[in-house]
């Protein structure tokens, strides 16, 4: 046992760099968990889909599913110490598995990158915005007047490639430096900005009295307005702002240091990300409502109305400035971990700089961003599907519907059945036998099984139930 922890101990670090200590490690995954999904994605998710019955499945989700898979994740990072490829790699070699499962490492390099390719168009809306906010440009502002302020915005592919551009430069700048002096720094700087602005959003927002319309909104379970996508969309959701099922926070987990247990790191980052979420919205809801406007604005709720209630409003140029400052940090730290997984992977795999890597990383993103930036105008309407999506609508539907619960699924199948439980164990530190059983039946069965159920409901309400006349 002794011996075993000597020899562990020399190889235990990763060759990318390690988190100064597990609270960064909590910080830097706080900061991946937080970003556009809780801010943009969450608000306009609730009005697209229902508000409550959203909420609700959402919720279940994370506890169910969220939880024994984010540790999973974690796990198999800290014990790999290498990107997900190969720490997935490495466990399957010394446990005798296929290696074949190493293709969710895969999945989640596509993913990431596919991710950060539409994730930063948006990023780099909330960046004009900034400027636009504190420029007084809403100061009394009509809603209408403000619906085409962003539609004139939308209508050049130029300008939304400039801030889509300048976006994915930072992003590439601060990872290029390598997990201390990049990613660590980014950490340092933003998170304590991060939580400052929300308590300050959310003290101006319940200061405008719209707080128990918003209250009521989000927590009035209301299920006749769901449909097929409902379930879907709030599984998606729950994995997308964890970020869980593409090897983010697996491979943050790489770099977190062996003090301190997974279990307790994984509670923190949860219950922060989904205070967050509740506490954006109820911020956002509160202002909106406090102006008695409507939430059905969907994409725009974050970029016509916040921006119109906020310009009609007290001091609304600089509260309204600072959200979206509060918006582009969590942005920034997720939009650095969604590279993780390529970056760690490529570096590893030529043993070339992180400089070329990250380079390269963000030329292909901006490459493929670029279909994302014109779904806004030249290729709006792409009517090859049956829902009418364009390609952003696409690649994000088909990442948060699809592959990121798919990629879940299979962690939890391989942590939970094809691994030894003693190596699992060991790995999350769990000590005691309650929490352990707990996880074992959640990550075997509990998980899995509510990512097929949930799939299945959706598949029959889009497939099957209009052939059945339901
Ligand atoms: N969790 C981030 C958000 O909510 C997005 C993200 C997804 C980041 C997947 C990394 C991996 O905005």
């Amino acid at each position: 046992m002794n011996e075993n922890n000597v020899t562990t101990k020399v190889n235990d670090r990763s060759q990318h760099g390690m988190w100064s200590s597990k609270m960064l490690f909590v910080l830097a995954a706080v900061g991946s968990a937080v970003g556009l999904g809780n801010i943009w994605k969450f608000p306009y998710m609730m009005a697209e889909q229902g508000g409550g019955a959203f909420f609700l499945i959402y919720l279940i989700c994370i506890a169910l599913i969220g939880f024994p898979v984010m540790a999973a994740e974690i796990m198999v990072g800290r014990e790999g110490r290498m990107s997900p490829v190969n720490s997935i790699l490495k466990l399957a070699r010394e446990h005798n598995r296929s290696k074949s499962w190493s293709l969710m490492g895969w999945a989640g390099v596509v993913g990431g990158v596919v991710i950060l390719s539409f994730y930063a168009v948006i990023a780099g809306w909330i960046m004009f915005y900034i400027w636009r906010m504190f420029s007084g440009e809403f100061t009394g502002i009509e809603a209408a007047a403000s619906g085409e302020k962003l539609d004139a915005f939308l209508a050049n592919p130029w300008q939304i490639l400039l801030w889509f551009s300048i976006f994915i430069a930072i992003v590439v700048f601060f990872v290029a430096r390598g997990v201390n002096k990049g990613l660590e720094l980014a950490i340092r700087i933003c998170m304590p900005l991060l939580f400052v602005l929300l308590i300050v959003m959310l003290i101006y927002g319940v200061a405008q009295g719209g707080f128990m319309d918003s209250v009521r909104y989000m927590f009035d379970f209301d299920f006749s307005k769901m449909t097929w996508e409902t379930p879907v969309a709030a599984m998606g959701h729950a994995f997308f702002t964890l970020s869980i099922g593409m090897g983010a926070i697996m491979a943050y987990g790489a770099y977190m240091p062996r003090e301190g247990s997974v279990k307790s790191a994984v509670g923190i980052i949860i219950v922060i990300d989904t205070l967050v979420a509740i506490v954006a919205g109820l911020a956002i809801f509160s202002i909106v409502f406090a102006m008695n406007m409507e939430t059905t604005q969907k994409v725009g709720l974050l970029f016509v109305t916040a921006p119109t209630a906020f310009g009609n409003l007290p001091l609304g140029a600089i509260f309204g400035g600072l959200f979206f400052l509060f918006v582009g940090f969590a942005a920034f730290t997720s939009g650095i971990s969604l590279t993780e997984p390529a970056i760690a992977y490529f570096v590893e795999k030529f043993k070339t700089s992180r400089v070329k890597i990250a380079v390269a990383i963000g030329v292909i993103t901006w490459v493929l961003g670029l279909l994302s930036v014109l779904s806004f105008n030249l290729l709006k309407e792409f009517p090859f599907n049956s829902e009418n999506w364009n390609f952003f609508e696409i690649f994000d539907k088909a990442t948060t519907y699809f592959l990121l619960p798919v990629v879940g699924l299979i962690i939890a199948v391989f942590v939970g059945w094809f691994l030894p439980w003693d190596r699992v164990r060991k790995g999350l530190e769990i000590q005691s036998d309650l929490a352990w059983n707990i996880w074992i039946v959640a990550i075997r069965f509990v998980a899995p099984i509510s990512i097929l159920v949930v799939f299945a409901f959706s598949f029959h309400e889009k497939f099957i139930a209009p052939f059945l006349g339901g």
